[in-house]
């Protein structure tokens, strides 16, 4: 089959391979190529068990792969062959030599640069879809230009904006996608073939355009955004645990405030994933490097209250638990960042766990998805930790809860039989207030929300 645009994406992870398989679904008549340098996790690709789990993605990849959707360890041959490029790689934190801990680590970034402009024979498009500093675009340009032949290279800026757990729907129904361009012609004229890939099945309304560095710089604000949101939420609930308000309410009466909105509102026992700290820390670190440091202050508090909230999670356990968690058995709800996946990177859950063993508890940890990441986060760790599927059996004989993940599962749960199973006193540390706090007080456990006064029969 004859196909009008060939497609190629650069790194398969939790971007790459959701949104490439999107366009290709919405898009049959474009050939999508995703490659890896990682062989395990296109071999995954390739099979019935997908490397990420993600609601309806499954559905999505069965019904395009083989059709024009494929996974494929080929770089050099692909990048020859296509006239887009999207370049998905990770960009963490850097952990070494200048900027250690702040700054983006672009070498995987780099190194894709140098391979595009050493396998390219014909002119190309490149999508930055990946998170960057702004102003990556002219380094890009930079490697892409050094070469003396006469190919041409357009840089645009499409970051993602897709939420893990949710990712299909966010992709299928963006509330905005986002092209940064130069503003010449030929930046125009690659800006306006990749706002006709979105047209396929995103409103026009929807698609907007910019300059290539707000482009850049927006993915970064807009998670930095998010993320003060649940700072601020969570510095109001300490609060609360002191006064007597309760965070819920609280929430509610601010979120109905049309200018400040609802969402991003709850309370929890910190945010993690992949992204919210590294960017912000990236951000910090480019404000410092142009001398902002009042700016950067700002941003990097949002990260000091999410640490802090963390520790004071445990903190509350601690002294709740009579100032002693020696030889106690806790069980951890959840240890995903959030529901509806099983990634488990910058998961309050690994700091959690960490310090609990560091007070010498034993820990078991239940997660639907998440038990094999878990599993790698916590290698090595000194301490009793066992891990299992059923939360019944979990929890038996545990002296507390502690639930780290919104599970819906875990509001569900018959905790009368929980309680009966568990040592007493029972305790029980909501860090998702997701579960029906009143009556667990009534079946006997001692519960302690997060923002909220806490129940105790003592
Ligand atoms: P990931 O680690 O899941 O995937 C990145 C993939 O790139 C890996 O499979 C890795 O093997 C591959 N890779 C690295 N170097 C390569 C190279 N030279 N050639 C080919 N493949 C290479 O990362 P991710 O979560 O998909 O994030 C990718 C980017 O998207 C990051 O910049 C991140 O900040 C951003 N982002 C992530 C999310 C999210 O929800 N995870 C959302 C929006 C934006
Ligand atoms: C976030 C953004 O929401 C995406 O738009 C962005 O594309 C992505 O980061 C990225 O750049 O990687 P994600 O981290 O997948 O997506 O998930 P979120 O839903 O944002 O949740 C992040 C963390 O905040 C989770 O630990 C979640 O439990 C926590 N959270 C969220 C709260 O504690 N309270 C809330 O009200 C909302």
């Amino acid at each position: 089959m004859m196909f009008e645009k060939r497609i190629l994406c650069i790194g398969a992870g939790y971007v790459g391979g959701p949104t490439l398989a999107m366009i290709a679904y919405k898009c049959p008549q474009y050939k999508v190529t995703v490659v890896d340098i990682n062989p395990t996790r296109i071999a995954q690709w390739n099979s019935d068990d997908l490397p990420i789990y993600e609601p309806g993605l499954d559905e999505i990849v069965k019904a395009v792969r083989g059709r024009n959707l494929f996974f494929s360890t080929e770089i050099e041959k692909e990048i020859k062959e296509s006239e887009i490029i999207f370049v998905s790689v990770n960009t963490p934190t850097k952990m070494f030599g200048v900027g250690a801990g702040m700054a983006a680590d672009l070498q995987h970034w780099e190194k894709t640069a140098r391979q595009i402009r050493k396998c390219s024979e014909s002119d190309k498009i490149i999508v930055e879809k990946s998170t960057l500093p702004v102003k990556t675009a002219l380094a890009m340009e930079r490697i892409l230009i050094s070469s003396d032949n006469e190919i041409h290279f357009d840089v645009l800026s499409n970051p993602e904006f897709l939420a893990e757990g949710t990712a299909i729907k966010d992709l299928e129904d963006p509330d905005r996608v986002l092209i940064g361009s130069r503003e010449t012609p030929s930046g125009l004229k690659a800006r306006d073939q990749l706002v006709e890939i979105y047209a396929n099945w995103v409103q026009r309304e929807r698609i907007i355009t910019s300059n290539i560095w707000s482009s850049e710089l927006s993915k970064l604000v807009v998670n930095a955004f998010l993320a003060q949101r649940i700072s601020s939420i969570n510095s109001i609930a300490a609060l609360c645990e002191k006064t007597d308000a309760d965070i819920t309410e609280v929430a509610r009466a601010v979120g109905m405030d049309s200018r400040v909105g609802n969402k991003f509102l709850n309370a929890s026992v910190a945010f993690g994933g992949s992204c919210f700290k590294k960017d912000i820390m990236n951000l910090v670190y480019i404000c410092r490097s142009y001398g902002l440091d009042e700016a950067a202050d700002y941003w990097e508090d949002v990260v000091k209250i999410n640490d802090y909230q963390k520790e004071h999670f445990v903190l509350n356990m601690l002294s709740a638990m009579f100032n002693t968690l020696v030889g106690k058995k806790i069980c951890l709800f959840g240890f995903a960042f959030k529901a509806n996946t099983g990634d488990t990177r910058e998961s309050p859950g690994i700091f959690i766990a960490k310090r609990l063993i560091e007070e010498r508890a034993e820990l078991v940890i239940t997660d639907p998805k998440a038990l094999n990441n878990a599993m790698i986060d916590l290698e090595g760790i000194e301490g009793k930790i066992t891990y299992a599927e059923d939360p019944y059996e979990s929890s038996a004989g545990c002296d507390a809860i502690a639930v780290m993940t919104e599970w819906e599962i875990y509001a569900n749960l018959d905790f009368e039989k929980i309680y009966r199973s568990m040592a007493k006193p029972a305790f029980i540390f909501d860090g998702r207030n997701i579960l029906d706090h009143k009556r667990l007080f009534e079946i006997g456990f001692n519960v302690f929300p997060i923002g909220k006064p806490a129940l105790t029969h003592f």
